[in-house]
C-alpha cells in the first residue's frame, strides 16, 4: 500500500538547497516548485507531496499534523513551542545569524528603556533577560531595518547573511545573538508511524547533507 507523506517546505532562497537533498532520497517534485502557485505539488514518489508555505507557518503544519516533515530556519524555531515536533537533522543550509543591529554608535546602555523592533519577540525577550535589560520590544513582520532608521526603534533584532540590506540601511552588527541554519522537523506521531519511510527518508538526506559539505 502506498503509505502517504508530504513535506512542508518554504518557497525562497532555500528552496534550491533544499530540494537537491530531497533528490537524494528520491523525492523530485513532478513540476517546477520555485515557479507554481500549487500550494500541493506531487513527487515521484507516488504518494509524497510537497506543501509550498511559509517559512513561519513550518512548525505549526508539522506540530498539528498537516505536513509529517517540513524544513525551515532554526530562528523560526526558537520561536516556536518545538511541542509535537523532532528536530533531527541540521541541514547546513540556509545559514545566516541571527543579531543585535543598530546604527553606529547608538548607545546601549543609556538610562530610558530601549525599543527594539524585531520579528523575533521570543528570542529577543530571552536574549535582554538574559542580559538583565529591560526593552519594549516592537513585534514587526518584515523590513526591520527600516526602524531605527526612522526612530522608531533605538534597535533590532535580525537575521543577517551578507550584510548588504544592514549596509544599504546604515546599520551595524552591535552583537552576534545566535548561528542559524536549516533543519529537517518530524512530527513525532508521524515519527511513529511512519517510521520506516522517514527513517529512510532521514537517512538518505543525512548522507546527502555530508557528502554535500565534505567536498
Ligand atoms: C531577511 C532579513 C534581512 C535580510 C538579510 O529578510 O530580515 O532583511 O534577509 O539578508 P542580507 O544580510 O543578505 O542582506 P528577507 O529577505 O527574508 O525578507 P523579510 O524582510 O520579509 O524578512
Amino acid at each position: 500500500m502506498t503509505e502517504h507523506l508530504s513535506i512542508a517546505l518554504t518557497k525562497g532562497r532555500i528552496l534550491a538547497d533544499t530540494l537537491p537533498l530531497l533528490a537524494a532520497a528520491g523525492i523530485e517534485p513532478l513540476e517546477d516548485a520555485t515557479a507554481t502557485r500549487k500550494l500541493k505539488v506531487e513527487t515521484s514518489v507516488p504518494g509524497t507531496s510537497l506543501l509550498l508555505v511559509r517559512a513561519s507557518d513550518v512548525p505549526a503544519y508539522v506540530q498539528y499534523g498537516g505536513a509529517d516533515i517540513g524544513v525551515t530556519g532554526k530562528d523560526v524555531l526558537l520561536e516556536h513551542s518545538g511541542r509535537g515536533i523532532y528536530e533531527p537533522i541540521d541541514l547546513g543550509i540556509g545559514r545566516c545569524k541571527l543579531v543585535l543591529a543598530g546604527k553606529p554608535g547608538v548607545d546601549l546602555n543609556g538610562q530610558c528603556r530601549m525599543r527594539v523592533a524585531t520579528k523575533y519577540p521570543l528570542v529577543t525577550a530571552d536574549y535582554f533577560a538574559r542580559l538583565g535589560r529591560q526593552v519594549e520590544i516592537i513585534k514587526l513582520y518584515g523590513s526591520m531595518e527600516l526602524a531605527p532608521v526612522v526612530g522608531m526603534a533605538d534597535v533590532i533584532v535580525d537575521i543577517t547573511e551578507t550584510g548588504s540590506t544592514l549596509r544599504a540601511n546604515g546599520l551595524v552588527v552591535l552583537d552576534d545573538i545566535v548561528d542559524i541554519s536549516s533543519r529537517l522537523i518530524v512530527n513525532k506521531a508521524s515519527m511513529k508511524m511512519k517510521h520506516k519511510t522517514i527513517h529512510a527518508l532521514m537517512s538518505a538526506v543525512k548522507s546527502a547533507v555530508t557528502e554535500k559539505f565534505n567536498d
